[in-house]
């Protein structure tokens, strides 16, 4: 990852910011944290930077440069103008990650359109947008990228107990996007996967989990499921992050990586 300059979206928590650290770990010098507040976004960035010093001692000299950026992928003006911000700042993008993503648990039956709305222009339109917005500039610079969209386990099986179907088809229709992009940009130096996660444990898990005691069994239930036993630390992510970002993933486009504990497997 040396010299590689990454963004990586809804990194002010969660996921994203492991990932985003894991790109530090490995060489990369600059990067982007995108988020819906800019409050947010340029504290992570500050707090990656401190984590970065104490952990690394600075990385011996190594000019780090992390910046945090207001974006809403729901909205492609708005993914335009953090793209441009962070292409003007860097001089190119070479890793996009978009890790930006909302759960919510309603029965079909009663899941309200509007929400439905919501949550398709975050999970699935917002990753249009990143993908595209990120490899116009990696298309006009002429190098070669690497794109990652977020996906989920959740797009390749059906969740027990909790009901989550528009968030489910989101995660599937993801992936195949993934796929799609990744064809179309083969031979112009973009790839595309998708990384899809098991149950992880992030806010976006600890509300389910840790809110009632049905809370506490859904966990219970949900490692039941999980042949190793446990739910899925967001470190456990960084190995699968960093080989799809890396040129260690060079032939590699339009695959799902799925790192979930061997969820998908019974
Ligand atoms: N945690 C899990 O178990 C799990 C499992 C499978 C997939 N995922 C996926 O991983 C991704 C990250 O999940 P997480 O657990 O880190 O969630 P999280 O809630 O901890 O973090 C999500 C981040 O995205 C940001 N965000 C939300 N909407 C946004 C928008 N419109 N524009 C920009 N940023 C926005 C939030 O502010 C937050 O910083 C999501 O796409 C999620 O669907 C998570």
């Amino acid at each position: 990852m040396d010299d590689k300059v990454c963004v990586v979206t809804g990194a002010a928590m969660g996921l994203g910011n492991v990932m985003a650290r894991a790109f530090i770990e490995s060489g990369a010098s600059k990067l982007a944290i995108l988020d819906l507040s800019a409050e947010k976004a340029t504290a992570a960035a500050d707090e990656a930077q401190r984590w970065f010093e104490d952990a690394y001692g600075g990385g011996g000299g190594a000019e780090l440069d992390i910046v945090g950026v207001q974006c809403d992928v729901a909205d492609e003006a708005s993914v335009a103008a953090a793209m441009d911000d962070v292409h003007k700042r860097f001089g190119r993008i070479d890793v996009c990650v978009n890790s930006a993503g909302v759960v919510e648990n309603f029965p079909a039956e009663t899941y309200s359109t509007a929400r439905m709305k919501w949550l398709y222009d975050i999970n699935l339109n917002g990753s249009m947008y990143v993908a595209r917005e990120a490899a116009k500039h990696m298309f006009a610079d002429g190098n070669q990228g690497s794109i990652i969209l977020v996906a989920s386990m959740s797009g390749s099986i059906v969740n027990l107990p909790q009901p989550q179907a528009p968030y489910n088809a989101s995660k599937a229709a993801v992936k195949h996007l993934a796929s799609c992009l990744a064809v179309e940009w083969a031979t112009r130096g973009v790839r595309v996967n998708s990384l899809s996660p098991g149950y992880m444990l992030t806010s976006l898990t600890r509300v389910m989990t840790e809110t009632s005691s049905e809370g506490k069994k859904l966990r219970e239930a949900w490692e039941a499921k999980t042949p190793m036993g446990r739910m899925g630390e967001p470190d456990d992510l960084k190995g699968a992050a960093v080989y799809l970002a890396s040129d260690a993933s060079r032939f590699t486009t339009g695959t799902d990586l799925i790192v979930d504990g061997g969820y998908c497997c019974p």
